[in-house]
């Protein structure tokens, strides 16, 4: 396994890795891979012939008062994971390899109105600007994201096709704890008291989307009852809510056939957690 932290290294491993017309697959992440992680990186090797695991925590998707400083990075034992997987190249650039003269950044338009665009301003700017720089410089086949980032995944797929990258996109369900709590880089800084609590998000997701199969298609009082209850559990809701799967605008009414996604965000403590179900009516 090569690890490479250069642009013109990793183009030079990958026309090696490809000289043999392998189909190669990229895995970006941030690092302090979990299972979900590694999933992605399994699911991967269904698609195509060698895997491509990208570690960069993104400086320009953190706001100025997010944890960009404090977020977990564990390169050793990273790569330790990804050797066992059978990765074949991991790129892990720095801040300056990726970012020495930015001039410019991606727009987006009312698909970052609602859910975790809404809250943080700049945050999927940042991610498409850094997916976008991956994808020119890996060239991979196939990408693979996780479901659990559902607005972000489908913000990618918005702009792969808008910007005519040629890449399929593959989505991996979520990977959830035996409590079913989504994994997350994030748990880490649960404190004891506050993973016990995590999973009820999940819970109430659960809930939500039990009440629509049985019929209820205007949740609004299920929704804004599930908040409550939430919060009487300790937990500060950013949002909790509907929202059409294409649009990933909220949905009062669920029409036949709609695709939605039930999804959350909520800070329990210091940490912000989010998670989704998706659901067609
Ligand atoms: P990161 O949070 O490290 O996640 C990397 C990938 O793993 C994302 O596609 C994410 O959706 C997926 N993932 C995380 N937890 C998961 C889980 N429990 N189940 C399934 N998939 C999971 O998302 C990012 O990094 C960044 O925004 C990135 C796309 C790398 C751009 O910087």
């Amino acid at each position: 396994m090569k690890i490479c932290t250069s642009i013109p290294e990793t183009r030079k491993e990958l026309e090696k890795l490809r000289s043999d017309g392998s189909r190669i697959a990229l895995v970006p992440t941030m690092g302090a891979l979990h299972d979900g992680h590694l999933e992605l990186i399994r699911e991967a090797y269904s698609h195509a012939d060698k895997v491509v695991v990208s570690i960069f925590v993104n400086p320009v998707q953190f706001g100025p008062n997010e944890d960009y400083e404090t977020y977990p990075r564990e390169t050793d034992r990273d790569s330790g994971k990804c050797r066992s997987e059978g990765v074949s190249l991991i790129f892990s650039p720095d801040a300056s390899e990726m970012y020495s003269d930015k001039k410019l950044s991606i727009e987006i338009d009312e698909l970052n109105r609602h859910m975790c665009g809404a809250s943080r301003p700049g945050f999927f700017e940042g991610v498409l600007l850094v997916v976008n720089k991956l994808f020119n410089i890996v060239r991979p086949d196939v990408a693979l994201f996780g479901q659990k980032d559902i607005q972000q995944f489908q913000l990618i797929r918005k702009m792969a096709e808008e910007f005519n990258h040629d890449i399929e996109l593959v989505m991996v369900p979520v990977v959830r704890a035996n409590d079913g709590l989504a994994l997350s880089s994030r748990n880490a800084y649960l404190s004891e008291e506050e993973r016990l609590a995590a999973p009820l998000l999940y819970r109430s997701l659960l809930y939500i989307e039990k009440q629509i199969s049985g019929g209820v298609n205007s949740p609004k009082m299920l929704l804004s009852h599930q908040r409550s209850e939430l919060e009487a559990k300790g937990f500060k809701i950013d949002y909790l809510n509907l929202f059409d799967l294409q649009t990933l605008q909220p949905v009062e009414r669920l029409s036949s056939r709609q695709k939605a996604v039930i999804a959350g965000a909520a800070w329990m403590g210091k940490t912000r957690l989010i998670d989704n179900i998706l659901i067609e009516f």
